[in-house]
């Protein structure tokens, strides 16, 4: 993969397509970590002399403008990590667009509006995609793909453009795939993955793929409500995916056939209704009251998951342990961040939100490895998929 260095970049306009995909309270940026990590590249590109056209997606306005998806608060806010204005195009390739490109100077940055305001940039029509894709490419001369959040969407900014013009990667992305590869390639054991997150469906590609490569897994979040179930237990009110019981039992029966230690909770939290006051209180995890859901797991789970972390060498973790979001259901999610820094390993955040909770519960950044800024790039990765954002830039 060719890198920054490989690119002459003074006096040219580069097109760097960075994953800003933050979350946002109307107008404010909650969790500003994935504006911070673009920060380097386009620092870089902008102190050897580059003109840098940022794009970038946020949220799922579908193909469609959307005042609610605008990137607006996110030019502002990267103004002030660069230290400089960010001129902002009011659309993504139209009027507003080219005329704020050709009045760059050397030195100088601006950001586009939403590319998800534009149906080409998801287009399943590689025709569709290719024309978006011919006019963003339009804007500039070179191409520094470092959205790593997004490499694993096949989209006309991430896969086509590259295509189009000379490329690179940019750092984010290069120290996105060094840390994958450390996780795939001669890693020291044990290796603990801890998996959360709401649903299981979400993830059954990469819990197939990680049996066949992990010491211990851990499965805490909503989707441990579909494992209880499936070993025969009821779980109340809590999230249940009925439809994948099936593929879910598989899983258990292919951990035991392998010697996987496959650790579900042993209590949860159980609360009367989904709400940040909701009473609730620890219960055996077999024995949730048919009128509870689980909405964290329990005091003896944070304890187990913290032994099984102990004496790992190779930790990734990806999704909440509970709805973090809420400060009484925050305890689980917080155990396990404690126990990677704890961990004598190399660890691994794997975005989304189990990198937004490590900042929200204000636990230290630097205590893991890494903090990685994308979700379902990450366990896509370690599914053993091809990405194809990834491919484009290899190319
Ligand atoms: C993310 O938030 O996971 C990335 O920015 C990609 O966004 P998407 O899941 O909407 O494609
Ligand atoms: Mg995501």
């Amino acid at each position: 993969m060719r890198t920054l260095d490989d690119l002459d970049v003074k006096g040219r306009r580069v097109l760097v397509r960075a994953d800003l995909n933050v979350p946002l309270d109307g107008e404010t940026i909650t969790d500003d970590g994935r504006i911070r990590a673009s920060v380097p590249t386009i620092k870089a590109l902008l102190d050897g002399g580059a003109k840098v056209v940022v794009c970038a997606h946020l949220g799922r306005p579908k193909g469609q403008v959307n005042p609610k998806y605008s990137l607006k608060p996110v030019a502002r806010r990267l103004g002030e990590l660069l230290g400089q204005d960010v001129a902002f195009a009011a659309d993504v390739v139209g009027d507003s667009a080219r005329s704020t490109v050709e009045s760059l100077q050397d030195g100088q940055v601006a950001l586009l509006e939403n590319l998800r305001y534009e149906p080409g940039e998801e287009s399943k029509d590689d025709a569709a995609r290719g024309a978006f894709a011919e006019q963003l490419a339009g804007l500039a001369e070179l191409y520094v793909g470092d959205g790593f959040g997004a490499v694993h969407r096949k989209h006309a900014s991430v896969y086509d453009v590259p295509k189009l013009l000379p490329h690179a990667a940019g750092g984010l992305i290069v120290a996105e795939v060094e840390v994958l590869k450390k996780l795939t390639e001669d890693l020291e054991r044990p290796y603990v993955v801890v998996l959360g997150g709401a649903k299981v469906s979400d993830k059954l590609g990469v819990i197939a793929n990680l049996l066949t490569k992990v010491d211990r897994l851990l499965i805490g979040g909503g989707m441990a409500y579909t494992f209880l179930k499936a070993q025969g237990h009821e779980v109340g009110g809590s999230l249940l995916q009925e439809d994948q019981l099936d593929q879910v039992r598989g899983f258990l029966e292919e951990a035991a056939k392998r010697g996987v230690e496959l650790v579900l909770p042993v209590d949860v939290l159980a609360a009367t209704t989904f709400a940040a006051d909701a009473e609730h209180e620890a219960v055996e995890a077999t024995a949730i009251p048919a009128d509870r859901e689980g909405l964290d797991i329990g005091p003896r789970t944070r304890e187990l998951f913290a032994a099984k972390l102990a004496d790992a060498r190779t930790v990734f973790w990806n999704g909440p342990m509970g709805v973090f979001e809420f400060d009484a259901f925050s305890g689980g999610t917080r155990a396990v961040a404690e126990a990677l820094i704890a961990a004598d390993a190399f660890t691994v955040v794997g975005g989304g939100d189990s990198a937004a909770a490590v900042r929200k519960l204000e636990l230290p950044e630097d205590g893991f490895s890494h903090i990685s800024t994308g979700g379902g790039a990450s366990l896509e990765y370690l599914e053993g998929k091809t990405l194809p954002g990834l491919a484009a830039l290899e190319e």
